[in-house]
Parts: C-alpha cells; structure tokens; sequence
C-alpha cells in the first residue's frame, strides 16, 4: 500500500526522500485542504460571537477535540487541552505543578533519554523552587535501568516525567511498567508522547498516566498546536497556566474565577483552524488504521536494519529490537572508533541526492553525553516512506562511507 500520493509535496519534489519524521511529518493533501476549507468557509473567532459563522467555528473547534479524545481513548472531553505545541504542554505542567503541588525539597524523575523539552521545563523550576530533579540511567544502549528507578524514589518524590518513544534513539519504553510502579505511591505521572503518537495506538486510560503530551505537526497535522492530556480530577486541583480571555467565568478588580475544564487552561484566542487540520489528520489516521500505521513502520525499519548490515562501518545507537520510526548513527573508522565521518558531511552529501535526513544532538545533549558522541545522524519514517526511499538512502551511504573510511 502506498501513502505517498496522499502528501502533495511528493508531487512537487518527486526526488525527494524525506527521512526527517521525527522532526516533523509531511501533511496529507485532506489535512491542506482542511485549513483551506476552514479559512474560507467557517472563519470567525470561536466561543465569542452570537451569529452563526461563530457558532459554526466554534462547534469544528469542538468536533476536533472530540476526535482526538477518541483517538487517545481519553475519557472525557474535557481532558483534551489544546496548546501551541508538546513544548508548551511541559512547561504548562512544570509550572502549574510547581504552584499547586511542589514544596521546597520535592524530587522529580526524569530520564536519560529526554528531549530538552522535559529537562529544561523543570530546571526552570529550580529557579523559584528548591526542587532536585533525579534522571533514570540507561545502558550503552539506552535501555532505561528499572531497578535504578525504583531505587530513585523517596518520600520526596512528587512527579515522574519521561518520553515513551525516544526521539534519538527510537527506543519505546515500556511506560505502563513504570506508570504503575509511580502509581502505587501516588505520584503524578506524566508521558512525553510525541514520538509514540505517530507510530502506535494510544490508550491513555490502560497506560493511567496523568498527562500526555504530544505535538500536532509530528502527527501529520498544522503546526503551531498541541495537546495536552490530562486527568480530569488531577487538572481540577490545578491553578490555570495563563491568565486571558476564555479562561475565565467573571472578572473583576477585586476578584476573578476561571472558566470550566479544557477552557480553564485555553487562555486567549486558541489555533481553532489549526485544531480543525489536526482532527482530519486523525480521520486519515483512523482510516488507515494505527496498527496498520505501525506495521508500515516496522516493515521499513526491518528493510532498514538488514540493508545497515551491508556497510561495516556503521554504529547504530540504540536497542535494535524495541526500535520504532527512528535510526540514529555515525559512520565511523572502526579501528580507531573516535574517527567517525562528521554527521553534518553525510547530511550534505545526502541532500546533493535530494536525500533529507536530521544530524546533531536533536534536543537531547545529555543523552549524547551518554552515547559518547557530540552528534548523530539520525534517519525517520513517516507513512510516506517507502522500501524504494530505504534503498536510496542506503545505496548513498555506502558511497559516502567508501569516500570518506577506507
Ligand atoms: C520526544 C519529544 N519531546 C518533545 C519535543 C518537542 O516538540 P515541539 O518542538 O513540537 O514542542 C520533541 C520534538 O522533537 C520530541 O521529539
């Protein structure tokens, strides 16, 4: 089955071999058309006016939420919060439990793996809060150490935050395991999902996290939105993050109240239109299937890890048999290991052929300290791609290796 004539920018760039998912998917034509449709048909600002192109925006704005509740199995509608981006849901979080939730001397867990994103949000933190952040080990091949995480709690320990699927290394990690041991001493938990929503169902009522984070542009729809989940019980207690139009019920001087959850933590003018993409996204998604979507997957990540095998001068980061979507490597001089071809050469190189791949430390320098390596390169599958895209890539490598490691 092929996806690719889905995605307009293939017809526009019919070279192109776009291995870059990670950093962020190609759009299907039905998401495109979605943000067209919804400019030029529904357009009015949402929740505010009494006339029925308003209460026409309002109500997609609405379905929208109402898909992506279903997609992630949420239980209610008010759990799904719409924000600019995963970034901005960690940092809601950050902030918002640091409020209501964190006293001086609190711990949180994070891991090894982490995308900035899940690291700096809370060292942020640390510059009004006494808090101590505590980081999950991982082994050589960024196996996150469970023992040494059950050894990390206290009894001050308030919050664990990690990724599902790292966006390095293409590692899932078994969270529900690690979920339930959190779980068991009522700590709040929070899953970065940005790199799992795309490549495999999710079910946020089996994993019982209490939030869930991901990013709209990773997961075939606009950019400049994400979503936040959260547990409705949990996001009661909660202060807003932002204060603005929207979030509230009634303002005065002297005293204001907040609005009802998802709008309570929506301040200002939300992306209405972008959300309505998103939601066609998730109608093509479900089209397809995500358990079709994964298999997509896993049958180019197979063709990927055996034709790797033809070049002897390849180190794959990583666990290779719990891997989805995400190759990270070096070309390397095998005798003196240190000597790896500069990842940015093979991007150069890969892109005079048309080939687009992402190099460096992806927003996760303490995982490449780890690794040992300043940078990699790190390839990524979208539904787009196809065997043809994996041989491509691999043909050039090899020429690329043969040119720079004798
Ligand atoms: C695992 C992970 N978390 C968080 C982010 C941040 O996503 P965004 O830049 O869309 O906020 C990314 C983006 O690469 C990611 O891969």
């Amino acid at each position: 089955m092929s996806y690719k004539r889905d995605f307009p920018i293939f017809s526009n760039h019919p070279d192109l071999v776009y291995l870059d998912s990670a950093a962020s998917t190609q759009k299907p034509q039905i998401v495109i058309d979605a943000e067209i449709e919804f400019l030029s048909k529904h357009y009015a600002n949402i929740h505010r006016g009494l006339y029925k192109l308003s209460e026409k925006s309002t109500s997609l704005y609405d379905e929208a939420r109402e898909k992506i509740q279903k997609f992630i199995n949420a239980k209610y509608f008010e759990e799904i919060i719409f924000t600019r981006n995963a970034t901005e849901g960690l940092n809601l979080l950050a902030t918002t439990l640091a409020k209501d939730y964190l006293t001086d001397g609190d711990e949180i867990i994070i891991s090894n793996l982490e995308h900035h994103a899940n690291i700096v949000s809370w060292q942020l933190i640390q510059k009004f809060k006494k808090i101590k952040i505590k980081v999950i080990p991982i082994d050589e091949n960024g196996n996150l150490d469970f023992e040494a995480f059950k050894n990390l709690f206290s009894n001050k320990t308030k919050i664990v935050s990690m990724t599902y699927v790292s966006n390095v290394l293409g590692n899932i990690i078994d969270v529900k395991k690690y979920i339930a041991f959190a779980k068991q001493k009522n700590i709040i938990t929070i899953i970065d999902g940005c790199q799992a929503v795309n490549s495999f169902p999710i079910d946020v009522q089996d994993l019982d996290c209490d939030f869930f984070v991901f990013s709209s542009h990773k997961l075939y729809g606009p950019t400049g939105l994400g979503v936040l989940y959260g547990k409705k019980q949990v996001l009661e207690t909660l202060l807003p993050y932002q204060g603005g139009g929207d979030m509230i019920a009634s303002v005065s001087f002297e005293n204001t109240t907040f609005n009802v959850l998802p709008y309570k933590f929506e301040a200002g003018t939300p992306a209405f239109v972008q959300a309505y993409g998103l939601g066609k996204a998730i109608d093509y998604l479900s089209n397809i299937g995500m358990k079709n979507v994964f298999n997509h997957n896993q049958k180019l990540m197979n063709h990927a890890k055996d034709r790797i095998k033809e070049i002897d001068s390849i180190r794959v980061f990583g666990n290779v048999d719990k891997k989805v979507g995400i190759i990270s490597f070096i070309l390397e001089d095998k005798k003196s290991k240190t000597n790896f071809v500069h990842p940015h050469d093979v991007a150069s190189l890969l892109d005079e052929k048309n080939i687009a791949i992402r190099v460096g430390h992806h927003c996760a320098e303490p995982l490449l300290k780890c690794l040992k390596v300043p940078g990699t390169c790190r390839m990524s599958f979208g539904l787009y791609n196809e065997i043809s895209d994996i041989d491509k890539f691999i043909d050039e490598l090899k020429k690329i290796k043969e040119f720079f490691v004798k």
